[in-house]
């Protein structure tokens, strides 16, 4: 894993965007996959920037949502296909015909329909590019912790830490949303690279725990030290409790000599 440390949610975008951007360039069809919440907005805002400017297109790119909360029609302010609408698809020339955001909207038969997710991303030649941040309990995607390590797209209940993050941003108690649909942990392992992106102090526990700890279905981010290309993109918040920070940043000083087209 490489661990790349910003000093600040500013630099962390930017880092990811320019990685981003720079794999956008260099396979225009590239497969992206791409996560909601607080922590990508930077990013997106720095993509948007890019192809508002005229430096980047996405005109043949396609795209796969990691998740999105059951029970949420995509017109709720709340559900992550609005999110997108709102923060990235309305902004870019990403084609509406390629974009997959899983449907929380279904009334039943989550198993077919998750089995399809599965084919449409085997069918578009796999993720190139998955974007993730990571949750307070280490959960990436709505993998909450004890997901199988092996497991694939399918109907997930969320956890009580997840749903207690998520109080503020409903009004209404009975619109929390107890489950989602979301990629499984097998899926994003078979993603060709991984920028899992995380800021702030309240982060920093599931962060150590992902990179140093032992692997474990109980922190779900921690599969990703089997991913063969997986770099964490944190600030120094964020970073605050890992114990080898010094050879981290060794590591990003080489890479930046043999290496350069990871970073940005
Ligand atoms: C969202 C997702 C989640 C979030 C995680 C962190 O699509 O998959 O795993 O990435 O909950 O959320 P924020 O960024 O809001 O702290």
């Amino acid at each position: 894993m490489l661990v790349v440390i910003k000093k600040n949610y500013e630099e962390v975008s930017r880092e990811a965007a320019g990685i981003v951007a720079a794999a956008v360039r260099a396979k225009p069809e590239i497969v992206l996959g791409l996560a909601t919440g607080g922590t990508p907005l930077g990013l997106y805002k720095e993509l948007v920037a890019l192809h508002q400017t005229g430096s980047l297109d996405f005109s043949r790119a396609t795209s796969f949502n990691l998740d999105e909360y059951l029970g949420l029609p995509s017109s709720h302010p709340q559900s992550f296909h609005f999110f997108m609408q709102e923060h990235l698809f309305s902004k870019i020339n990403l084609p509406a015909q390629r974009i997959h955001i899983p449907d929380g909207s279904l009334p039943g038969e989550y198993g077919e329909y998750c089995a399809r997710y599965e084919q449409c991303i085997r069918n578009s030649g796999g993720i190139d590019l998955q974007i993730l941040g990571i949750g307070r309990n280490g959960h990436i995607g709505f993998n909450e912790p004890t997901s199988s390590l092996a497991s694939r797209t399918r109907l997930k209940a969320l956890s009580r830490e997840t749903t207690e993050d998520n109080r503020q941003s409903f009004a209404n108690e009975s619109e929390m949303p107890k489950c989602a649909i979301t990629m499984g942990i097998g899926t994003i392992l078979e993603t060709r690279k991984v920028l899992l992106l995380a800021s702030g102090h309240s982060k920093a526990a599931a962060v150590a725990k992902a990179i140093e700890g032992p692997i474990t279905s109980s922190v779900s981010a921690s599969a990703l030290q089997l991913h063969p290309d997986a770099t964490f993109i944190i600030d120094e918040e964020a970073a605050h409790s890992l114990t080898q920070r010094d050879y981290y940043h060794h590591v990003v000083e080489m890479t930046k000599l043999f290496s350069r087209e990871k970073l940005s």
